[in-house]
């Protein structure tokens, strides 16, 4: 009996050994497939320009993209001088988010030309671009063993103390320092809401000193207060060039200019009180903000 039963003990143990190897074998495969997705990415091309010394002037010239074989964005022209801000602002869907994707080169026009202080952005070597352009997002991915490592991210590593402040502008010091062991936490044992995420986010952008900043709905899930409180710190001048895609008024408000997107194609570009005017414009904020604007 005890023969049998240490038989049928190794059996179990032989097949135990062998589902998990066969479950292993089904992950692998599933885990090829999912890097192959991501291997049959085209690779992007860079070029071999250098970034003049410049304040950061962008323009975009007659910019088209086409996305499931639709038009997104139509011909847009704009010009945002240097170490200003442009709020783009839209109905959901006008295409936005694809304006700001164009605007770092994290995708490329179908036609037309985007420059940064006169260089077009495909010219540019890999590393000019990456250190020329920060974005922060609305649900951002954030890379790293630990919180810290997380916001300095990127292809510099910027000093500590440049982290520390760039948490503090972006309102996460306070609590990333309730952290368990705080900037040293590990990424996966630091819990964070919709809005912490957002914060680290923006602080990762924040730290790294580049001349084109692109927050495309980075504000989004942030309460009115603390959203007020970082656009104030975001709109002092003399910073990079801000492009912010904007859905309160307050912030479109405190921007230089407005660019109204409209079905892929530039509505108007102007300060928003003179956008204001118009009862389509303040449609786009919705009617809540409307009436108690
Ligand atoms: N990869 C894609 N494939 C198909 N359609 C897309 C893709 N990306 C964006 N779109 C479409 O382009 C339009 C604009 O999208 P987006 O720029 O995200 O709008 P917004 O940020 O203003 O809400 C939407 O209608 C969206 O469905
Ligand atoms: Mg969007």
């Amino acid at each position: 009996e005890v023969l049998a039963a240490s038989r049928y003990a190794a059996l179990a143990t032989g097949v135990g050994v062998l589902v998990g190897r066969l479950a292993a074998l089904s992950r692998a495969r599933a885990g090829t497939a999912r890097l192959a997705e991501v291997l049959a990415e085209p690779a992007s091309a860079y070029g071999a320009r250098e970034l003049p010394s410049g304040p950061g002037r962008l323009e975009l010239r007659g910019v088209t993209a086409r996305r499931g074989g639709r038009t997104v964005l139509d011909g847009v022209d704009l010009t945002v001088p240097g170490g200003t801000t442009l709020a783009v602002v839209g109905r959901s869907g006008t295409g936005k988010s694809l304006l700001a994707e164009v605007a770092g080169r994290l995708a490329d026009p179908d036609a037309g030309e985007v420059l940064l202080d006169g260089v077009p952005l495909r010219d540019l070597t890999h590393d000019a671009l990456r250190r020329a352009v920060s974005y922060a997002f609305e649900r951002p991915a954030l890379f790293g063993a630990t919180v810290e490592d997380a916001l300095a991210f990127g292809l510099d590593r910027p000093p500590a103390h440049r982290v520390r402040e760039a948490a503090r502008t972006a309102r996460a010091d306070a609590f990333v320092r309730r952290l368990p062991r705080g900037y040293d936490t590990p990424l996966a044992d630091a819990p964070r809401s919709g809005g912490e995420s957002q914060r680290l986010g923006l602080a990762r952008a924040f730290a790294h000193d580049g001349r084109l900043l692109i927050l495309d709905d980075a504000l989004s899930s942030l309460d009115t207060v603390t959203e007020r409180q970082i656009s104030r710190s975001l709109l002092t001048p003399g910073g990079p060039t801000r492009l912010l895609v904007a859905h309160r008024a307050a912030t479109a408000a405190a921007a230089d200019t407005v660019a109204w997107l409209d079905g892929g194609r530039l509505r108007a570009v102007g300060p928003h009180a003179e956008l204001w005017r118009e009862e389509e414009y303040r449609a786009v904020f919705g009617d809540a903000e409307a009436v108690t604007k």
